[in-house]
């Protein structure tokens, strides 16, 4: 017998939730225009440290950004201010995936350097609460995720560009439980929204001068949401006659990314959110692992850059907290700077990143007491970016190491 309330009761549920994402689409056809930070009497720099690992590497991250911007800040052109509770316990204890008076300081800063934060799932010992990360991108319209992936040698470089803000991520944590036993989740794609992550990512392209865009999706599959980013995409392309595009699935993706005869040429690829969140994992560890990688999640008017890995609980327990690799938050400090027009800065950040991590390794991070700490990792980098012969360094290594290769 088929359960007529129960269909009754999750029809319900599920107009709310269009209701919801229309109402969202009207607010996306009012967009503000994009912060122009070279107009701001002071830029505000907010830093939230997270949990677990996260207040640690965070901390770490913060003196480098706070040494590379050292004269703005004695200038009161930039401010970094702490901002507080958005850890688990507290988001508990309010049983909100971030506190309202948390929220409210996040929206005074134009800027926000985040650190992990513990997602609960089903079975911890945390209720289940909707993710600090997926909330914050939500209420701060931070549609577009950001990954470059580089390695100098194997010629990779790649710029992920991964919707942030939909997909199977819009309405994550309202899925219906129909009955006991049938569970169903959403995926939800708009025109807005599918149209601008497109725009971002072709936009950089050609302003980067890479010119090759790949769009990834599983639109033989999933053919309505992914239907429409595809279809979206082409029309989107017909505006950027010199960037070449080219669209995949993303399960051949996830292999082409293993194929040394590929995938040096891909560039920029813009895909829906779960996949994104999946393949830039991927993407990572081919860079040496989830622990160098960062993250920019750009909106119009904020931005927010954190660490693409959770937030290591158990590095905590077991007393290794303070060895944990600050490389991912430095990196997204790299973001940030680029973001907010510091451009040469951000280059010879990751230049110096490149040659601490990957070439020199002066000192190593292996995440426990054989390995350096986070406090002496990020002193390292931040001499390494002030070495006047940096750029040469760099060159002379990523020669050497291509040489190797072949
Ligand atoms: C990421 C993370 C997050 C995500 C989690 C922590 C919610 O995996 O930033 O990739 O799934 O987006
Ligand atoms: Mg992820």
């Amino acid at each position: 017998m088929v359960d007529e309330k129960a269909i009754e009761a999750a029809q319900k549920q599920y107009g709310e939730l269009l209701r919801k994402q229309l109402e969202r689409v009207e607010r996306l056809k009012n967009e503000p225009d994009w912060t122009d930070y070279s107009k701001l009497d002071k830029l505000i720099i907010g830093v939230c440290g997270g949990d677990g690992i996260g207040p640690y590497i965070c901390n770490d991250a913060r003196k480098v950004l706070e040494f590379l911007l050292a004269d703005k800040i004695a200038a009161g052109k930039v401010e970094v201010r702490n901002i507080d509770g958005l850890t688990i316990e507290r988001r508990v204890e309010v049983m909100k995936a971030i506190p309202d008076d948390t929220m409210e300081e996040l929206k005074k800063c134009h800027v926000i350097l985040k650190g992990p934060t513990t997602t609960p799932k089903k079975g911890d010992p945390w209720p289940n609460i909707e993710s600090a990360n997926v909330a914050m991108r939500k209420e701060l319209d931070l549609f577009a995720n950001i990954r470059p992936v580089s390695v100098p040698e194997l010629g990779i470089n790649w710029r992920f560009f991964r919707e942030n803000t939909e997909g199977s991520y819009a309405v994550g944590s309202n899925g219906i439980n129909v009955t006991d036993d049938l569970a169903i989740d959403y995926c939800v794609a708009t025109t807005q929204g599918t149209e601008r992550i497109l725009r971002a990512g072709f936009d950089y392209a050609k302003k980067s001068g890479a010119n090759y865009v790949s769009v990834i999706t599983k639109a033989n599959i999933i053919k309505t949401t992914d239907g429409k980013f595809l279809n979206i995409a082409e029309k989107v392309a017909k505006d950027y006659p010199e960037v070449r595009w080219d669209d995949w699935f993303i399960d051949i993706t996830t292999a082409k990314l293993l194929d040394p005869a590929r995938r040096s040429a891909f560039r920029v690829f813009v895909l829906p959110n779960l996949y994104g969140d999946i393949i830039t994992d991927e993407a990572a560890q081919i860079q040496g692992g989830v622990g160098t990688a960062g993250s920019a999640n750009i909106g119009k008017r904020y931005a927010m850059f954190e660490a693409i890995h959770g937030s290591a609980p158990r590095m905590v327990d077991e007393g290794r907290a303070k060895y944990a690799d600050p490389c991912s938050m430095i990196k997204a400090v790299a973001m940030m700077l680029e973001h907010i027009g510091e451009v040469e800065k951000a280059r010879k950040l990751d230049m110096a990143l490149d040659v601490c991590v990957q070439f020199e390794k002066r000192l190593v991070m292996t995440g426990r007491d054989t390995g350096a700490t986070g406090e002496e990792f990020a002193k390292y980098v931040i001499e390494t970016v002030q070495r006047p012969d940096l750029e040469k360094v760099w060159k002379d290594y990523v020669d050497a190491a291509a040489a190797k290769q072949q």
